[in-house]
């Protein structure tokens, strides 16, 4: 009884979290996100950022967000994700330039930054 107890959970949480990655994929496409954190002209890999973006105040590049520990963002805790994407604040509490759009991000539930971040 126990283990089929267990089991059930496992199967009920392993498909929560990939309801949340579909939503998060879907939040991605229109969000646009890849538009701006794709390198479309070297065709790097998909949201691994290195996207020239030229403004008045100089070119930004997009960073990359892919899980990668290094150069990604795959340490980053939920909050810092939150942080970021919502409030415009890096994990040292230094500010983005708004290139980045995260004023548009602002009023986005927490359940669907995270499904972004998932
Ligand atoms: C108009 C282009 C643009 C769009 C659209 C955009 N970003 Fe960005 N994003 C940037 C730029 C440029 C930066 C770097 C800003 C800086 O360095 O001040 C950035 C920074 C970030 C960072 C911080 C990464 C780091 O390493 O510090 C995260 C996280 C992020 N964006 C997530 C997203 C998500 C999620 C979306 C979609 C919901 C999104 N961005 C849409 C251009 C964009």
């Amino acid at each position: 009884m126990a283990a089929a107890l267990f089991l059930f959970g496992a199967v009920a949480v392993r498909a929560q979290n990939a309801d949340q990655v579909a939503r998060g994929e879907y939040l991605v496409r229109a969000g646009g996100c890849i538009s701006c954190h794709t390198d479309h002209a070297g065709k790097g890999p998909q949201l691994a950022g290195g996207r020239a973006l030229d403004t008045p105040f100089g070119i930004f590049y997009s960073p990359n967000l892919t899980p990668d520990r290094a150069t990604g963002i795959g340490a980053w805790s939920d909050a810092d994700f939150i942080q970021a994407l919502k409030h415009g604040k890096r994990p040292d509490g230094a500010l983005y330039f708004p290139v980045f759009p995260y004023p548009t991000y602002t009023r986005m539930t927490d359940a669907d930054a995270l499904a972004i971040k998932a």
